[in-house]
């Protein structure tokens, strides 16, 4: 199994997931082990969503269509790191290539800097949680100052649309933030007749 086959796996089994009605606990350990497997190959994310940019870039490669989950690839070019932000939804993120970092971001007392919390080191094939039972807000970075890192994201909705918060770590004060997407256009994972031609 290689290419677009993997990720087109992947999809069917959150939508599954999500047709069965999943709670967050079932998608943070069953959706868990889904990613896992996504993760454990690094042969099937299409190039143009593997490029670096000028700063991180989020790239949608499939939102469900009642917006149930989506699958995002980030990439995070040499030191580039997100401000701290929170999601208000579940998230999982599966390392596929290079590492990043994961930074829990706990509110001090009003008008005071922010607390760094747990620390989450990751490698390729490895996947963590945000959510209730972790954390939500978080600043994470390239653990690589010479090289592009990769990582796969699932959230509990079209993150890109969900108004959430950024926050100044020096005080705490927040500003709405709607990320969005970074691409255009979607990788086609429909496409089957390659796979049929050689059956
Ligand atoms: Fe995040």
């Amino acid at each position: 199994m290689s290419g677009l086959i993997r990720l087109r796996g992947f999809i069917q089994g959150m939508t599954r997931l999500a047709d069965q009605g999943a709670d967050e606990r079932r998608w943070l350990t069953e959706g868990a082990g889904l990613l896992a497997g996504l993760v454990a190959v690094d042969d099937w994310l299409p190039e143009e969503m593997a490029e670096a940019g000028p700063s991180y870039r989020q790239n949608l490669l499939h939102c469900d269509p009642a917006e149930r989950f989506c699958v995002v690839s980030f990439v995070w070019g040499p030191g580039q790191r997100t401000p701290v932000h929170n999601h208000s939804i579940w998230g999982l993120v599966g390392m596929l290539r290079g590492e990043e970092i994961s930074t829990e971001m706990r509110p001090g007392a009003p008008g005071q800097p922010m607390q760094p919390g747990q620390v989450d080191r990751l490698s390729p094939g490895q996947v963590v949680a945000v959510g209730a039972d972790t954390y939500d807000i978080h600043v994470v970075e390239n653990a690589y100052a010479d090289r592009t890192s990769i990582s796969i994201h699932c959230y509990g909705g079209n993150i890109g649309a969900v108004a959430r918060s950024v926050f100044d770590p020096a005080t705490g004060a927040t500003k709405r933030f709607i990320s969005g997407y970074h691409n255009a256009r979607v990788p086609n994972v429909w496409d089957r007749s390659r796979e049929l031609a050689s059956a």
